[in-house]
């Protein structure tokens, strides 16, 4: 990292633009890629997508913010940062455990999200051995099928994405960070354009566009609203520290509410233009839009296997896709790593090397949910599932929540408005209603509602 002005030498991003690259690293992954598109197919479609807008914009980014500003404002990582900022507002210690949850939350996620990562990896092998040239759809999906049946094939590229993870946060988060944002980002996006290109070509665009945007209301029920929320949190990388760990090191005049758009703008378009790329071959093949988590495996190769330089493109694209999920995992990792050197003084390589181990020996469930174990059902779900569920749709949206309670209620209000920086006052009044009632409430409904209460 450039300089070295916070207390406990992370570092600092060398302009808001290397903010906004790293935050949208952390932000655009796999869930944008994988995980909306099936996710919008598993709900219906429309509605799904309308009330994840929805989710983004009045849940998403006022928390966002909130969560950058926490992060600016302690300047280091999560818990530390907590145990700070709620000594400074004479608040009650406890709120320390918003950043130990955050950390938790952050290190179940990374446990099944390597594996993912894993199956793009193979991905990438697989499209450049010319496995998808000219292969017809059943030869496609006996591939996806394959791959996730073999506990050894996916333990090794579970294990070779964890330790280019654990590679990366030992040198230190932003070296070489910027860059594979700045420009493979872009990349990404220019392939995911080229295959919208394909869909349009080859006459099945409508449908995807129809099923993606016209929302059918009577599709709408808890299930959907609580999957959008918890799909809104995932995406932008919301309520687990990652956001905040990446805020500590923004310079102090950087105007948030600005960066925070341009992120949560980036990743929502990235997502809408992946669903955009996938929805059509669904339906070009008759293929089934609720085929959950294999649904990006089991179409992108179809489109690939077909169109002039596919071989190329389809490899570069599972590349862009490792990358992509590289930035992210960085994030999900760095926010205990930090605390590691900040509390006990120790390496980096060190503490990455023991918070990877023990992430990846968890993600051997995810790899079993798959094959040996998919018996295993806890409630109708595997533990993949459980682990998705509990993070994705319980512990973020309940560190957001405490997130925006802590800034809107706890903290003192001059103190938010020195740190946010904001000129306009109506909008900082906006963003600070929002924060404080209608995210909360929001928050509490949702979650009513899901217990059957309201
Ligand atoms: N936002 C990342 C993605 O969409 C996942 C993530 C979640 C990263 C939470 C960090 C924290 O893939």
């Amino acid at each position: 990292m450039p300089t070295t002005t916070t207390s406990f030498n992370h570092g600092q991003w060398s302009s808001r633009l290397a903010f906004i690259l790293a935050a949208s690293g952390s932000a655009v992954g796999l869930g944008n890629i994988w995980k909306f598109p099936y996710m919008a197919g598993e709900n219906g479609g429309g509605a799904f997508v309308l009330i994840y807008l929805l989710c983004i914009i009045l849940l998403g980014l006022p928390i966002m913010m909130a969560e950058v500003l926490l992060g600016r404002r302690g300047q280091q990582s999560p818990i530390r940062t907590m145990q700070t900022l709620a000594a400074e507002a004479k608040a009650s210690r406890w709120w320390v455990l918003l950043g130990w949850m955050g950390v938790f939350t952050g290190f179940l996620i990374l446990s099944y999200y390597s594996v993912i990562a894993g199956w793009s990896l193979s991905y990438v092998i697989q499209s450049a051995a010319g496995d998808f040239v000219g292969a017809t759809q059943p030869q496609i999906g006996q591939l996806f099928s394959d791959l996730v049946a073999s506990p050894q094939r996916l333990i090794i590229w579970h294990s070779i994405f964890m330790l280019m993870t654990i590679l990366v946060v030992a040198r230190g988060v932003s070296n070489g960070l910027e860059l594979a944002v700045r420009y493979l980002m872009p990349g990404l996006v220019f392939i995911i354009l080229l295959l919208i290109g394909y869909a349009i070509s080859q006459g099945h665009f409508w449908a995807g566009m129809s099923f993606l945007f016209t929302p059918d209301f009577s599709k709408i029920n808890t299930a959907v609203v609580f999957d959008a929320m918890g799909q809104a949190f995932f995406t932008l990388s919301l309520g687990m520290g990652s956001i905040m760990v990446y805020g500590a090191y923004l310079p102090k005049k950087v105007s948030i509410a600005k960066a925070s758009i341009a992120v949560a703008g980036t990743d929502t378009m990235i997502a809408l233009c992946a669903g955009l790329a996938i929805f059509p071959i669904v339906f070009a093949n008759q293929l089934e839009p609720a085929q959950g988590p294999g649904l990006i495996f089991n179409t992108l190769p179809i489109a690939f296997s077909h169109m002039p330089g596919g071989l190329f493109f389809g490899t570069l694209f599972f590349v862009l896709l490792v990358f992509a999920a590289w930035t992210s995992s960085i994030s999900l990792i760095e926010p205990v790593v930090a605390y590691m050197v900040e509390r006990f003084r120790v390496t980096r390589l060190f503490a990455c090397a023991l918070c990877g181990g023990f992430t990846w020996l968890v993600g051997l469930g995810t790899v079993f949910s798959f094959n040996i174990w998919q018996d295993y059902r806890f409630a109708g779900k595997t533990i993949f599932d459980c682990l998705d569920f509990l993070t994705a749709n319980l512990m973020l949206p309940l560190g957001g929540f405490l997130i925006a309670i802590f800034v809107a209620w706890v903290m003192q209000d001059e103190d938010v408005r020195d740190e946010m920086v904001m000129h306009n006052a109506v909008l900082y009044r906006c963003w600070n209603i929002l924060l404080r009632y209608f995210t909360p409430l929001a928050l509490i409904c949702i979650f009513l509602r899901v217990v059957g209460v309201l």
